[in-house]
């Protein structure tokens, strides 16, 4: 499903830039065309994507291009195209690369034709390019977040030369829209409603791969969600690293909760997601936003990282425990089936065993349906690198394991109020252990098993909450 949009852009100099990708896209088709004539079969790609939405949304924009210029998608890595889209949140997301490059390194062996490409967020930090340029000489091209737009262009440097090609700027450039892309779901798409982040909470290195906050235009959003529902998508993600500054940096000044009403309204367009909110940005606009629309999913994931006003301080996040506590309240009265799910650091530096029990109190009282927990992890050149009281080890897993057991206990004891209820489910894929079953979720972004076969996949169909198993429910089609 590729998606050719017409060029009617809100901006003239990326108009210029869209078509000008789009004719090296058709000299990559030709290089393509003639490489697999010469070799006898198509040749293939495959995409691997680390990290979170983002990543996720620019993979199905590589993918787009590389269907465009006449690749063959593949399951697995021995393709003729591999690239990692690469995450460097943590520092074992930057450790998985590092090991996965050694079996690309097998692949390129048998099949010295292969081309190998690494992109994204830990591409935009030079102690990563320099280390690959020295260690790992067989990759191909490298690339950044920033210049994702340009992939048709050093696809045919790539195609063309024999050398490693490193392309990483510094900072962004304009948005260009409308260049091709796909949908990993037919059903389902996230679209960007900005990029780049300028929160620069001191553990995070977002803000600095990702760059500067920059929104999309609002009527390129729209028409882009527009499209996408004329196409047959029930269900739409809007994304940016923090969706309730979205607006700020535009001329004509723009909320989030307007934006989402105006999506709302999109005739057809049955389910609205989004990800993810600051808690310091969440206005009460928002709020009754999301409990006016029925089409707005009742979910909110609202990242706490710490209880602690100290932590919180430290970490350059803007708001308070109390502050928190009082937005879940506010959401809680306006929408009362709302699922809540967060994310959680602990041991960030600093970190006293008082400051942690401020943390499990928060848990405690909100009671989240869902939480992502993560052990601090150093990020070179974040304020949070050089901070004193770096935490012991032995204590943050201690910590960490004890967050982790509550965290569950809870999730598992808030699932039991859908019991009995029905639900919309909106049918995914089959189940992957039992092809007798099919996997959906609901509104609130549970995942529902049920009986069922392939026809249903992309349907929203109403459900029987039978059984919760914790994590995810067994349902019954009504
Ligand atoms: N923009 C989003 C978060 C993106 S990163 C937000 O502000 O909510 C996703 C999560 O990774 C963060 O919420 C945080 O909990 C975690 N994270 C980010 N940097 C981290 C670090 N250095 N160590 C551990 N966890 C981190
Ligand atoms: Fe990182 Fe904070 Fe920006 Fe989220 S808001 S991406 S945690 S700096
Ligand atoms: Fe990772 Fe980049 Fe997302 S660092 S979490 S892929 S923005």
């Amino acid at each position: 499903m590729i998606d050719f949009k017409e060029n009617v852009n809100s901006n003239q100099k990326t108009t210029e830039e869209t078509r000008q990708q789009m004719s090296f896209l058709g000299q990559a088709k030709e290089l393509v065309k003639e490489r697999s004539e010469r070799r006898g079969y198509p040749l293939t790609f495959h995409v691997t994507t680390f990290g979170c939405q983002m990543n996720a949304r620019d993979s199905e924009k590589l993918t787009g291009m590389l269907l465009a210029a006449g690749y063959v998608e593949k399951e697995t890595e021995d393709a003729d195209f591999v690239i990692y889209n690469t995450c460097t949140v943590r520092e074992n997301a930057n450790n998985k690369v590092y090991g996965r490059l050694g079996y690309l390194h097998g692949y390129k062996k048998q099949n010295p034709q292969m081309k190998i490409a690494l992109c994204g967020c830990m591409m935009q930090e030079d102690v990563v390019v320099s280390k690959i340029k020295q260690s790992y000489p067989f990759v191909d091209l490298i690339f950044g977040t920033h210049n994702i737009y340009k992939f048709p262009e050093l696809l045919v440097s790539v195609l063309e030369s024999e050398s490693q090609i490193v392309d990483i700027w510094k900072e962004h450039g304009d948005i260009v829209e409308d260049l091709p892309s796909v949908r990993k779901y037919p059903f389902k798409s996230g679209v960007n409603i900005m990029y780049g982040c300028n929160n620069f909470c001191t553990y995070c290195i977002v803000p600095y791969v990702r760059g500067r906050e920059r929104s999309r235009q609002p009527r390129d959003i729209l028409r882009e969600c527009e499209r996408l529902v004329k196409d047959g998508v029930v269900e739409i993600m809007l994304l940016g690293q923090n969706v309730n500054s979205y607006g700020k940096t535009l001329q004509q000044e723009i909320s989030f909760a307007d934006l989402l009403k105006e999506v709302a309204t999109i005739p057809d367009l049955q389910r609205i997601r989004f990800m993810t909110s600051h808690p310091k940005d969440l206005s009460d606009e928002l709020i009754e936003v999301m409990a006016s629309y029925k089409n707005i999913c009742p979910h909110l994931h609202l990242p706490l990282q710490s209880g602690s006003d100290t932590m919180l301080a430290a970490m350059n996040r803007h708001y308070t425990k109390a502050h928190y506590l009082s937005l879940v309240d506010r959401l809680r009265a306006a929408i009362p089936d709302i699922t809540l799910t967060t994310d959680i650091i602990v041991g960030f530096p600093g970190e006293t065993e008082d400051d942690f029990a401020e943390t499990m109190d928060v848990v405690e009282r909100v009671r989240y349906d869902s939480a992502f927990t993560f052990i601090y992890s150093k990020r070179t050149g974040t304020p949070a690198s050089a901070m004193d009281g770096q935490v012991a080890k032995n204590i943050v897993k201690g910590r960490f394991n004890q967050l982790l057991e509550r965290v569950q206990t809870i999730g598992a004891e808030q699932s039991e109020r859908f019991v009995g209820s029905k639900q919309k489910v909106l049918i995914e894929h089959l189940n992957e252990q039992d092809p007798s079953l099919v996997t959906g979720r609901m509104m609130n972004n549970s995942i529902v098993h049920l009986a069922g076969t392939e026809k249903m996949i992309g349907q929203v169909i109403p459900v029987n909450i039978k059984e919760s198993k914790g994590f995810y429910y067994l349902g019954e089609p009504l």
